[in-house]
């Protein structure tokens, strides 16, 4: 299927590793011009390196999008290499886990900041291109915290939902312009940030990593953690010409985990 995206300019934060990695990619195979970008430089010249060899036009630089300045400089790039985006992907590193009753109002302000106003910073910018020219796909990644808030994942749990708030509003006010905004709610997936967690439970119940990342797996209906590959290919498609009357909506992707209907 030819998802349309050839020579389309999609702008991916975060994305060196991982998920935003795994949509880097699908964009780029499908013809699209990427940017990339994370704080890492070794690791953000190995992504585009792996780019680079597998399909074609990608650049970035190093960036971290917790600060709107960076925003700024990433959003720059972008237009002087390719284009103003057609695309973003918005992603950010996740916030901290811990006790809910151990964050304060600190806490929730700095998840706020990173999890929250950066992505409708970062959507503003987008926007402007993306009406004039009448096209436009806003993919923000998030979790199934969303859906089934997690217990040691307040963070998580309450700047992602009002995040889901916030696109279902705005994916109203530019749905006329051609414009959709919808966002990914990832369950357990095989990426570095996972290993991280099962490192720690396997050092908290004396077992190895892999039988940590086993007992993560242990719930999930369809018997194994995501991969980056499938995650980027539904990415793909909801960033495709076909996903047009698609928007304002939170796409599960967790393998059947989550126990709601809706
Ligand atoms: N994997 C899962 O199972 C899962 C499930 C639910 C939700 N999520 C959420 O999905 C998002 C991505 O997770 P992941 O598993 O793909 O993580 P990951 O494997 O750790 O990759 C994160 C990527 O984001 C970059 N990054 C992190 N913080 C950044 C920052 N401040 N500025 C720029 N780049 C930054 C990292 O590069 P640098 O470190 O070099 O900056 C890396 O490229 C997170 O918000 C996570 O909470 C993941």
């Amino acid at each position: 299927m030819d998802l349309g995206l050839k020579h389309k300019t999609a702008l991916v934060l975060a994305s060196t590793k991982g998920l935003g990695f795994g949509v880097a990619k699908a964009l780029s195979r499908e013809g699209a011009n990427v940017v990339i970008c994370g704080r890492d430089e070794a690791q953000l010249q190995s992504a585009l390196k792996t780019i680079e060899s597998e399909s074609g036009m990608v650049s970035g630089l190093p960036c971290d999008v917790s600060q709107l300045s960076c925003l700024d400089a990433v959003f720059s790039h972008c237009e002087s290499t390719f284009k103003p985006p057609d695309i973003l992907v918005y992603n950010n590193g996740g916030p901290p886990s811990g006790d809910p009753a151990s964050f304060g109002p600190e806490d929730f302000n700095d998840a706020f900041h990173k999890g929250f106003h950066t992505a409708v910073y970062s959507i503003r910018k987008a926007l402007p291109h993306m009406q004039k020219s009448g096209w436009g796909r806003i993919l923000c990644i998030t979790s199934i915290s969303v859906k089934q808030p997690i217990d040691d994942l307040i963070l998580s749990n309450t700047t992602r939902t009002a995040l889901t708030s916030y696109i279902k509003t705005m994916s109203r006010q530019v749905a006329k312009d051609g414009i959709t905004i919808n966002s990914m709610l990832p369950g357990p997936h095989d990426t570095d940030r996972l290993r991280s967690l099962a490192a720690s439970i396997a050092d908290q119940n004396k077992i190895t990593e892999d039988q940590a990342m086993k007992r993560l797996a242990a719930d999930i209906p369809v018997g194994r953690l995501g991969s980056t590959e499938e995650f980027g290919a539904v990415a793909a498609f909801l960033c495709s010409k076909h996903a047009s009357y698609i928007s304002g909506q939170a796409i599960v992707h967790d393998g059947g985990a989550i126990r709601s209907t809706f």
